[in-house]
């Protein structure tokens, strides 16, 4: 598949995943085996977490960032790990607003973090909680001109350590999903109301991202498209959304769902969320890719054959078997670049 200037070995990618490891947002040796485990298993493209664009937009104290160079140099060796071993290697930018500051999951507490332990205070398009967190601060203008600078700053970061890919997070009820949703955006100015201005803020960080990555680096954007909940965000909105991310310079639409609202209800099964990219996906018009509960080749490649997606991101599975690429093209009948070292152990 090429998009611009990048040509990837194949579309079986690895979600981005959070392992809420980083210290002070430095990637640790943790991040670099992670990561470059599933380059030597196949992949053809792997997004690196959740990575905070300033330090504010942590989802945990743990998370990794870009917001200065010394966590820029750390993420080098990363990047240059996964080329080593053949796969293309991207970094998911983001800012948790009105759910930054929380545990990580197994801190043996749930929720936000007080001040007293490490937390921080909140920002979000209004002044609504998610349920059972702290409550954020109304950003104002000068701090959304901020947060549109922290996504560029971080880009050239990014582009700086050697990621071929900059995704933008805007999906699972972080800070700019919280600003597409009526049900956490009830501003009155030019970023709250109709759908256009509750796209604004993720439309000025696609632009400004695109304008960092220039002509050749492939820019995706994760949005949900639903936050299975009444009154919020719908997939109709999603493809028009989508439509306006595409003119303003982001290649692929990366199809989530969900994270907005405690009180979501989701029907999770396997490939619940195709629908959803084909919805996005608009009959081959933007180029999307599928995630959630695809878990072995031919459920894959069906899902690529079907139309419905350009692209096929797994997450678990991948933790599960850090070789899901090679097994998926054995499983598949497909060629796919073995590393050298490992060529006795493939399947004949
Ligand atoms: C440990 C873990 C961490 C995750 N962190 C992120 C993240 O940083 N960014 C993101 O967009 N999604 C994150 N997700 C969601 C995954 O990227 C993926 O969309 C989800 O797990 C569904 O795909 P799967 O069924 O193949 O795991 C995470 C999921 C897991 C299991």
């Amino acid at each position: 598949m090429t998009i611009r200037s990048l040509t990837l070995r194949n579309r079986l990618w690895v979600s981005p995943m959070c392992m809420y490891s980083a210290v002070d947002g430095l990637p640790q040796e943790w991040h670099h085996t992670h990561l470059a485990q599933f380059a030597s298993g196949g992949a053809g493209l792997i997004v690196a977490e959740a990575t905070a664009v300033l330090p504010e937009g942590r989802i945990s104290p743990r998370d990794t960032g870009l917001w200065n160079d010394a966590q820029r140099d750390a993420w080098a060796p990363i990047v240059a790990a996964a080329h080593a071993r053949g796969a293309h290697i991207g970094v998911q930018l983001a800012h948790a607003g009105r759910k930054a500051s929380t545990w990580w999951p197994w801190a043996g507490e749930s929720g936000s973090v007080p001040a007293t332990e490490g937390g921080w205070p909140t920002v979000a398009p209004s002044a609504i909680a998610f349920e059972g967190f702290a409550e954020p601060a109304a950003l104002d203008d000068a701090g959304i001109a901020a947060v549109v600078a922290g996504f560029a700053d971080a880009a050239r970061r990014a582009l700086d350590a050697g990621f071929d890919v900059l995704e933008i997070h805007g999906a699972h009820g972080y800070l700019l999903h919280q600003f597409l949703s009526p049900l956490s955006n009830h501003r009155e100015d030019a970023y709250g109301g109709t759908l256009e201005n509750r796209a604004r803020l993720l439309l000025e960080v696609t632009a400004a991202v695109r304008a960092v990555a220039g002509e050749e680096v492939p820019v995706f954007v994760r949005i949900s498209a639903t936050d299975h909940a009444p009154g919020g965000f719908t997939p109709d909105e999603a493809a028009i959304v989508a439509d306006w991310a595409v003119a303003r310079g982001a290649d692929l639409i990366d199809v989530s769902s969900g994270g907005l609202v405690a009180h979501q209800r989701i029907d999770v099964h396997p490939g619940y969320q195709v629908p959803l990219a084909a919805t996005v996906r608009q009959g081959g018009r933007i180029p999307s890719s599928a995630v959630g509960l695809l878990t072995d080749g031919a459920q894959a490649e069906a899902v690529l054959q079907s139309g419905a997606a350009d692209a096929v991101f797994a997450g678990r599975e991948w933790l599960r078997d850090p070789h899901f690429g090679l097994r998926a093209a054995h499983e598949l009948g497909d060629a796919v670049a073995w590393p050298d070292q490992y060529l006795r152990a493939r399947w004949r």
